[in-house]
């Protein structure tokens, strides 16, 4: 039933992106409550034991973590991992590269919301557009990393020429850029459903340039995905707000200090780092996993009045 796990190293991020963090003040989860490489591995083992096949590394930023290559190497050596991936920001990419690459990570996503110098320094509050496209190259030379991903969130004041360029990077270079509905996780608590560019509005605006010919959805999966008409390249739209994609989630999360969540929305999480650290057995800690997935949501509830978003915000649930 859950085949997916999403495993956050850390809450710590070195950009502020508008749809994710508050520009300064964030409570940072202290260190002695952020999982060792250990535990991870043990939890991850763990989870592949009980039907995961699937591990994506997110964070906050997963490549701020100190010697994370060598957390990749410890997963990508479980057996049972049939898919080991990565979501970024891209920043520090181009020096880690290399060292993902030799330690087993198979497939990279790299979050990139415009492609306009001042628009990315806007939505991030960082100016590192040619650093992440730097990023970006850098994990393309390596061909055995397919395919790559650039997820963009379409933020109020998109333009039509970023669009176009966006489509121009999935037609030139082959990455599968996907666009992403902004969710009401920010840390500034701002999120208003008109600021929602749905996918729906982004993909009218390819369409008068570029027809799209939609691909057979593949199961679990977050995006629609389009082949140009014309053949040349893919793009995708994850539409969390506007066509909910619930109905057949099968993704857990692990959190950086050890709760495992059932939904990205769940307002109840499972402590897994507290018995963990008591010295629980395997056959506690499983127990204690398949209690929550049992109990797994069935949808999230943005669309409803009196939804609740939950307490932690992206950066901190790990996208
Ligand atoms: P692929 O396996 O490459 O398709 O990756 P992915 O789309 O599963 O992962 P990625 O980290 O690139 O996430 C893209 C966007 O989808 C992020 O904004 C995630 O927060 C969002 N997302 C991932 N899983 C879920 C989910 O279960 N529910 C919702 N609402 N959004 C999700
Ligand atoms: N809504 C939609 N996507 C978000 N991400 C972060 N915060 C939000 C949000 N509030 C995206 C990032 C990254 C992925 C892991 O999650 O852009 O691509
Ligand atoms: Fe950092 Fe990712 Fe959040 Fe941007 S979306 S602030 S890169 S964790």
């Amino acid at each position: 039933m859950i085949g997916d796990l999403r495993v956050s190293v850390t809450d710590r991020c070195n950009f502020r992106c508008r749809y994710c963090m508050p520009a300064e003040g964030m409570d940072w989860i202290p260190r002695e409550e952020i999982l060792s490489f250990e535990e991870i591995e043990r939890l991850v083992r763990l989870l592949v034991d009980l039907g995961v096949t699937d591990v994506r590394l997110t964070g906050g930023e997963p490549l701020v973590r100190r010697e994370f290559p060598t957390l990749v190497g410890r997963l990508a050596a479980i057996e049972g991992i049939e898919d080991l991936s990565l979501t970024t920001n891209g920043y520090f990419l181009a020096e880690q590269a290399a060292a993902l690459v030799a330690a087993g990570i198979d497939r990279v996503n790299v979050s990139i919301d415009s492609l306009a110098r001042a628009r990315f320094f806007e939505i991030t509050r960082r100016d590192a557009l040619d650093r992440v496209l730097a990023g970006l190259d850098a994990i393309a030379a390596h061909p055995e990393v397919r395919p790559v991903k650039v997820n963009a969130v379409p933020m109020p004041g998109l333009d039509r020429a970023d669009v176009l360029r966006f489509c121009d990077l999935a037609r030139e270079r082959g990455f599968q850029v996907r666009f992403i509905e902004f969710m009401p996780l920010d840390g500034d608590r701002a999120w208003r459903a008109e600021d929602v560019l749905t996918g729906a509005a982004v993909q009218a605006l390819i369409e008068a340039v570029h027809p799209l010919r939609e691909l057979p959805r593949e199961p679990h999966a977050t995006s629609r995905v389009f082949a140009f008409a014309d053949g040349r390249g893919e793009i995708g739209f994850i539409n969390p707000v506007s066509e909910p994609f619930c109905a057949d989630c099968n993704r857990l999360r692990l959190t950086a200090d050890g709760k495992l969540r059932t939904c990205l929305f769940s307002l109840h999480e499972t402590d897994l780092r507290g018995p963990l650290r008591a010295g629980a057995d395997d056959g506690e800690l499983e127990r204690i996993v398949r209690e929550a997935v049992w109990r797994k949501e069935l949808k999230h509830r943005i669309d409803e009045p009196g939804f609740r978003p939950p307490a932690r915000t992206m950066s901190a649930i790990g996208g």
